[in-house]
């Protein structure tokens, strides 16, 4: 089913509706930004979109033997941005009841030392980036652990894949059971080694990955920091802000912070490619900061409702005066689902509770180009456009017969996706493509009756 890498290199065409953005909907509004080109022919060679026009001309001027897929009922979409994941954490899905702090010294650490073992990390790699690409996701931006094995893991399977991944080894040094501990030396040193093995290895980039500023020491946030300031091509990514309890606690732990943002902003971890996750509980200073030093935040609202950690603000994270860049996480596995459809439509939930509807359209947007630029890596994914690598996702209209029939009652291309991140999951996902190559096809539904 899955086609060779080779097959990147021949010139390949999809022929179906493509939507992909041409701006932020949040700045300029959905009809300045989303694209909607309906029968267009979408070419790829090397990995790279080559072009995407009209199929009536597209088709002719094809060289002769071209394989075209012919895609109806389908919508073909920039690949999935999940900008925030927790790999290691596949295995405690829906472990339900405790708030965060919590949540991570009952399930979350236990489970976290098995990825000691190289051979556990790769077979958990491999399930991850199975459902990911079952779900549509080409990028995900991912938390390893502690353990370096965990990293080269994660980074070998992704490779082997073609996959774009940002990740990083877990730095903690307190406040963590001590098989999960490392120190700000050895953070420092196993971190620029997986550095310098995988950054810009295919398309595999590195984050440096402090968990949280309740579990890594002052000495540890600077070596971090260090880090970064010799490698400012890499990224950075953290939590913030996502529960009260843990606000309360870094209040406690940096009292000369002015706020949680502060923490990371005076130890040198604010900037371009710094993503932090949740931001739920932020205060207008630090929304402020996070647009003036362009920090990004992941928003993952199926983590925020399951551990009840709160309703992130993304009328206020995407103010027109001070936009702060915003991507769509799943954070796998607080989170509870891997379809960023269905993470979408929480995002809608969180948003109608703080007040504010969230169209399909802006919701598909930080899906895709948002979280492409959340991560600064929107000058090669994120969109469906010539010269941008090649990662397609092929979303079906009709992929239950429920869906079929509420697709009866639709008008408009928004209200056909309003339904699909409604009711879609996995199952509407057709088909993914990985920089050119089809790494993932639903076997057919059984017609409707
Ligand atoms: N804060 C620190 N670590 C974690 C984690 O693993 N998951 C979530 N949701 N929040 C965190
Ligand atoms: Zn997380």
């Amino acid at each position: 089913m899955p086609a060779t890498t080779d097959d990147a290199h021949t010139l390949t065409a999809l022929r179906g509706d493509v939507i992909s953005f041409r701006g932020d909907p949040f700045a300029d509004g959905l009809d300045a930004s989303m694209v909607v080109d309906r029968d267009a022919l979408v070419c790829m060679r090397d990995g790279h979109i080559l072009s995407v026009g009209p199929a009536a001309v597209g088709l002719p001027s094809l060289p002769e033997g071209t394989p075209v897929e012919h895609l109806s009922g389908a919508l073909i979409t920039a690949g999935f941005v999940d900008t925030h994941a927790h790999y290691p954490q596949l295995p405690i899905i829906g472990a339900r009841g405790l708030p965060l702090l919590d949540w991570l010294e009952r399930h979350t650490f236990p489970a976290e030392q098995a990825y000691a073992n190289i051979d556990y990390a790769r077979e958990m790699a491999r399930l991850y980036f199975a459902e990911n690409l079952g779900n549509g996701i080409t990028t995900a931006s991912v938390f390893c652990t502690v353990h370096p094995e965990s990293v080269d893991a994660l980074f070998e399977v992704s490779h082997a894949l073609g996959l774009r991944t940002v990740a990083g080894k877990v730095l903690m040094d307190r406040h963590a059971p001590a098989a999960l501990l490392d120190t700000a030396q050895s953070g420092y040193d196993q971190s620029r080694d997986l550095l310098e093995r995988w950054h810009g290895r295919g398309r595999q980039r590195y984050a440096i990955t402090p968990r949280f500023a309740v579990s890594s020491s002052p000495a540890q946030l600077e070596a971090a920091a260090s880090l970064w300031r010799e490698h400012p091509d890499c990224h950075v990514q953290s939590h913030l802000s996502e529960n009260l309890q843990e606000v309360a606690r870094v209040r406690q732990l940096f009292p000369q912070a002015r706020d949680y943002l502060d923490v990371y902003d005076r130890h040198g971890l604010v900037g371009p490619r710094a993503i932090y996750a949740h931001g739920v509980h932020l205060e207008e200073r630090e929304f402020a900061r996070c647009h003036e030093s362009d920090t990004a935040l992941a928003h993952c609202p199926t983590s925020n409702l399951f551990l009840g950690s709160g309703l992130f603000d993304l009328a206020s994270a995407t103010r027109r005066d001070r936009p702060v860049r915003v991507g769509l996480g799943t954070d796998i596995g607080a989170g509870t689902s891997f379809s960023m459809l269905q993470t979408m439509d929480e995002a809608g939930k969180v948003s109608q509770l703080r007040g504010h509807a969230l169209t399909a359209g802006h919701a598909l947007y930080l899906a895709t180009l948002g979280g492409a630029r959340a991560l600064h890596l929107d000058d090669r994914i994120g969109r469906v456009a010539p010269g941008m690598e090649a990662d397609l996702v092929v979303l079906d209209l009709h992929s239950t017969p429920l869906m079929r029939a509420r697709m009866t009652h639709v008008d408009t291309l928004d209200e056909a996706l309003a339904v699909l991140m409604t009711l879609g999951d996995d199952r509407a996902v057709r088909a993914t493509w990985v920089a050119g190559v089809k790494r993932h096809e639903r076997e057919r539904m059984p017609p409707a009756h």
